[in-house]
């Protein structure tokens, strides 16, 4: 039980690598509070995980943000952990084909998000020393032949960036921030990419250690990053990758 007390929300939470964070999260005896647009999703998740709240909210939308954040304050008194996940990905298309609405939206909800959430929550983070994890990505580190997701791999990039600026920002305020870079991880993100044994294949071999990752493996680096084992790290970029991104 590493979190016992701990009041945490996690967006992006309905799926993937953000159901896998919120309910680790509750088996360590947190309070989670998980946030996705598709409120049957939502539902499903919340269902699925003891002590925790769903809030339907577009993290594209400054009065839904506030309306996670305030009333979570309101339900368990406090914040202490803000999870910066829930991301898209866009169609793969070399940079002269990408329309600017297209471009537009991958950063609104991929970093412009994620700066109206921790703007949000650092008042309240402040009151508890709290803690935020940025979910990046290997595209935020280095490029990928073929991968042509330009708008992503900017709005990853920033992330991590934004990470070390934030730590350095709040440190006097023992508000710690880090980033997890993920290689390619088995969710609805990546399916269309993994849809044959063929790609499957292949997309196992682009990581060193012969396989693609697991929403839980994430999870687990994260849950690292919030607990008290991680006192003394902020500003930290840990990627999670299989060794992808060191070939
Ligand atoms: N999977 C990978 O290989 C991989 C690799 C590196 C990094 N990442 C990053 O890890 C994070 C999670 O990825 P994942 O693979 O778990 O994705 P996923 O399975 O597609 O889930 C994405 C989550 O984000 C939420 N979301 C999307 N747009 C939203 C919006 N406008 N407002 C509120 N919530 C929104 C979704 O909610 P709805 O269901 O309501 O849309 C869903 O809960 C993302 O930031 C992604 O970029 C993933």
């Amino acid at each position: 039980m590493k979190l016992s007390g701990k009041v945490a929300i996690v967006t992006g939470g309905s799926r993937g690598i953000g159901f896998a964070t919120a309910k680790i999260f509750a088996e360590n005896g947190a309070n989670v509070v998980i946030t996705a647009k598709d409120s049957k999703r939502l539902e499903n998740a919340v269902n699925e995980i003891p002590n925790s709240v769903g809030i339907t909210a577009d993290i594209r939308n400054e009065n839904d943000v506030k309306k996670v954040v305030e009333q979570t304050v309101k339900k368990f008194g406090k914040l202490d952990i803000l999870i910066n996940n829930a991301g898209i990905f866009p169609k793969i298309k070399q940079l002269h084909e990408i329309e600017e609405f297209e471009w537009n939206e991958v950063l609104d909800v991929n970093l412009t998000g994620q700066f109206r959430f921790t703007k949000v929550a650092i008042p309240y983070l402040k009151k508890t020393s709290g803690s935020i994890v940025n979910i990046s990505s290997d595209a935020g580190l280095k490029a990928y032949q073929g991968f042509n997701a330009d708008a992503y791999s900017a709005s990853k990039a920033g992330m991590i960036i934004l990470t070390k600026c934030w730590a350095l920002e709040y440190a006097k305020d023992k508000i710690r921030v880090n980033c997890i870079c993920p290689g390619v991880v088995d969710t609805d993100m990546t399916k269309p990419f993994l849809k044959t044994e063929k790609d499957r294949d292949f997309m196992n071999n682009e990581h060193p250690l012969g396989r693609i990752g697991q929403p839980d493996e994430v999870a687990k680096a994260i849950l690292y990053f919030v607990s008290d084992d991680a006192a003394w790290t902020t500003g930290a970029i840990l990627t999670v990758d299989g060794g992808e991104s060191i070939k």
